[in-house]
C-alpha cells in the first residue's frame, strides 16, 4: 500500500454523498483535500469539522458545468494545492425517469453538462500538471448505469457510458506516462441522488431504497481510497461495487436476504 500522507486530492461533488465520504476518507488518510462543489455552507462546515481532527481540507466553490468558472477557480489555486496527485471526478446527477420520447431536454442538458462535460473540463485543467510532474491518478465515478441501461434512464445511462468510454480512452492517451486512470462503478448507493433525481420528492426517493440495504457512500469511498493507495506500478482500471441485494441495474431483492 502507498501512503496518501501529504498527497493532494481534488474531489468534485464534495458537498454530499460519495464525494463527501471521499473527502472524509482521504483526509483521514493524511491527504490534503480540495473539496469542490457549489454549496458553500456545506463545504465550509465539512472543512471546519475535519480541521478539528487535524484534516487539511480546502473548500472550493465551483460549478463543473461552467468551463470559465472551472478554469478560473482551478488556475487560482495556490501552488501547495495546485499540484493535484489524485483527481476524483465525482460530481454528477440524474434527473427524472422519463421515457426518451417524453423527456425534458433541459434535464438532458443538465445531466450531460455535469456528468460528461464537467468531468472533461476539470480533467482538462488538472491533467497537464500530472503529466508534467510524471505522477497522478484520475478516478472517475461511473455507475452500473454505464454498463447496462434501464427504462427511463436513457440519458443518465448515456452519460455514464460516456464516462466509461472516456476512462478507457484516457488510459490509452496516457500510455507511457505514470498517470493512472480508474473508474469506480457503483450500483445503488444511499445518498441524496434520488432526492435530486426526483426534485426533492422525499417519498419517491425513499421508495428507491425501501426494504433493501444499499451501499453506503463510505463503501464507495473505501474503494476509491484503495485504488489510490495501490503501489505506483498498479493501475486498478475498473471497479464495480454492488449492494449484495442488487444483481443488475434493474434486478434488486427487497426484503431479508437468505442467510442474512
Ligand atoms: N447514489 C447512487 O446510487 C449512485 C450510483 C452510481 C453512481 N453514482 C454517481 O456518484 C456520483 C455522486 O453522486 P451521489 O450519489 O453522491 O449524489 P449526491 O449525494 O446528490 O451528491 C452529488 C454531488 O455532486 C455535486 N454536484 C452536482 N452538480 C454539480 C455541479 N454542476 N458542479 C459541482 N458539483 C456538483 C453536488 O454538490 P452541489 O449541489 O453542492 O454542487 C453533490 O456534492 C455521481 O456522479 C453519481 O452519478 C451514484
Amino acid at each position: 500500500m502507498e501512503s496518501l500522507k501529504g498527497k493532494v486530492v481534488l474531489v468534485t461533488g464534495a458537498s454530499a454523498g460519495i464525494g463527501e465520504a471521499c473527502v472524509r476518507a482521504f483526509a483521514g488518510a493524511g491527504a490534503a483535500v480540495v473539496a469542490a462543489a457549489r454549496r458553500r455552507k456545506r463545504l465550509e462546515a465539512l472543512a471546519e469539522e475535519l480541521r478539528k481532527t487535524g484534516g487539511r481540507v480546502l473548500p472550493l466553490f465551483l460549478d463543473v458545468r461552467d468551463r470559465a468558472c472551472v478554469d478560473a477557480t482551478l488556475s487560482a489555486l495556490s501552488p501547495e494545492w495546485a499540484a493535484v496527485d489524485v483527481l476524483v471526478n465525482n460530481a454528477g446527477l440524474g434527473r427524472g425517469l422519463d421515457k426518451l420520447h417524453e423527456g425534458d431536454p433541459a434535464e438532458w442538458e443538465e445531466m450531460l453538462d455535469t456528468n460528461v462535460k464537467g468531468l472533461l473540463f476539470v480533467t482538462r485543467r488538472v491533467l497537464p500538471g500530472m503529466v508534467a510532474r510524471g505522477r497522478g491518478h484520475v478516478i472517475n465515478i461511473g455507475s452500473v448505469a454505464g454498463r447496462e441501461t434501464y427504462p427511463g434512464g436513457g440519458v443518465y445511462c448515456a452519460s455514464k457510458f460516456a464516462v466509461r468510454g472516456l476512462t478507457r480512452a484516457l488510459k490509452m492517451d496516457l500510455t507511457g506516462t505514470s498517470v493512472r486512470v480508474t473508474t469506480v462503478d457503483p450500483g445503488m448507493v444511499q445518498t441524496e441522488f434520488s432526492k435530486v433525481r426526483f426534485r426533492g420528492d422525499e417519498a419517491r426517493a425513499a421508495a428507491v431504497y425501501k426494504n433493501l440495504e444499499a451501499l453506503r457512500p463510505e463503501d464507495v469511498a473505501d474503494a476509491v481510497v484503495w485504488a489510490a493507495s495501490r503501489p505506483a506500478r498498479v493501475d486498478v482500471t475498473e471497479l464495480v461495487l454492488m449492494p449484495t441485494a442488487q444483481s443488475g441495474a434493474t434486478l434488486v431483492h427487497r426484503g431479508a436476504l437468505k442467510g442474512g
